[in-house]
């Protein structure tokens, strides 16, 4: 194999950079050529390629984002658009693409490899952490640390003013985040899609436990059944007479900052991993980590199966949070 190709792709995260380097400076190792791939499925479909050198990702192991750069590609989801990323690998003798992204993004490189002799290596690239198959993807780490440091912030002023605030967290579908810094950030509650929310239920635990407290954070995943923070505080607004209550919706900071030691050892580790599979002839499989092992899932279960948080976590919060 002489040329292998790199895209980031879905929503970016923080390590994919440390990934990319992983792969650009151990497929130079092995003689490899090494092709960053702009924007991902956009730039296959473009031909937006350039051959990456030890220069290129020289000092980017700290950095946020992907200097490779993403977007979600509806032509690509078009037979016309994959035959023009088909003609563009065949082009420029492309053997082997490692896809650092999320399952929408294995799921194109999956369709796209049962339309040509293509091997494909998945590295789990989102803040999400709903991958099956590993226990962290790579940004997760970063993002709970973002949130939790958010929180934080939010608690000074929430206690100043002896008020009540729902923070909403991304996810997507998945309650990871949510879960998961609730914990680590002392959260008075937490809703996430996968139990069902009971708003009265919540209505009575945050008024039992906020007696004496001066302020309550309740942490919803945004993905939430009852809808996102600002739904939610609305929803229960009317029980609430004489407190004061607020809403932080933190966005796309959750997707940023410079990823944490965690994340750019799994980044690094599956990296290097990546290249070393497709020139072992390896294909259709996800490096993952499990308990600090690297592990290789097939890419269909990455694809096809989701994960999803402890639940159990959720009754650990419930003794946590009883005064
Ligand atoms: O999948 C990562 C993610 O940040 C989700 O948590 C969030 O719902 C989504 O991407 C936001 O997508 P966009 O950046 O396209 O608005």
């Amino acid at each position: 194999m002489k040329k292998i190709a790199i895209l980031t792709s879905g929503g970016d995260s923080p390590g994919m950079n440390a990934a990319v380097r992983a792969c650009v400076k151990t497929a130079l190792h092995h003689g490899v050529t090494p092709i960053g791939i702009k924007d991902g499925f956009d730039g296959l479909i473009n031909g937006w390629f350039s051959p990456l050198t030890y220069d290129d990702v020289d000092n980017i192991i700290q950095l946020g984002g992907t200097i490779l750069g993403s977007a979600r590609s509806a032509e690509f989801r078009t037979k016309e658009g994959r035959a023009r990323a088909i003609q563009r690998f065949q082009e420029e003798g492309i053997e082997g693409l490692i896809v650092i992204g999320g399952d929408g993004s294995f799921t194109g490189a999956h369709v796209l490899s049962q339309e040509m002799d293509l091997k494909i290596i998945g590295l789990p690239g989102t803040i999400d952490n709903d991958l099956y198959g590993t226990e962290a993807s790579i940004g997760y780490d970063t993002a709970l640390n973002t949130v939790i440091q958010a929180v934080d912030k939010i608690r000074d002023t929430a206690s100043s003013h002896n008020r009540i605030f729902f923070v909403e967290v991304m996810g997507r579908d998945s309650g990871f985040i949510a879960l998961n810094s609730a914990i680590a950030s002392g959260a008075e509650s937490v809703l996430i899609p996968e139990t069902v929310t009971d708003l009265d239920a919540l209505v009575h635990q945050i008024k039992t436990q906020n007696k004496g407290k001066r302020s309550s954070i309740i942490i919803v995943a945004e993905g939430d059944d009852e809808g996102g923070a600002l739904d939610i505080m609305k929803k229960v607004k009317p029980h609430f007479e004489g407190y004061d209550l607020r809403t932080t919706i933190l966005g796309h900071i959750q997707r940023g900052g410079s990823p944490t030691y965690l994340d750019r050892a799994i980044a690094t580790r599956s990296g290097a991993k990546a290249i070393e599979l497709l020139l072992e002839g390896k294909s259709h499989v996800m490096v993952g980590i499990k308990s600090d092992e690297l592990v290789t899932v097939p890419l269909k279960d990455a694809i096809e199966k989701s994960a999803v948080p402890d639940i159990a976590k959720e009754s650990l919060l419930e003794v946590l949070l009883t005064k």
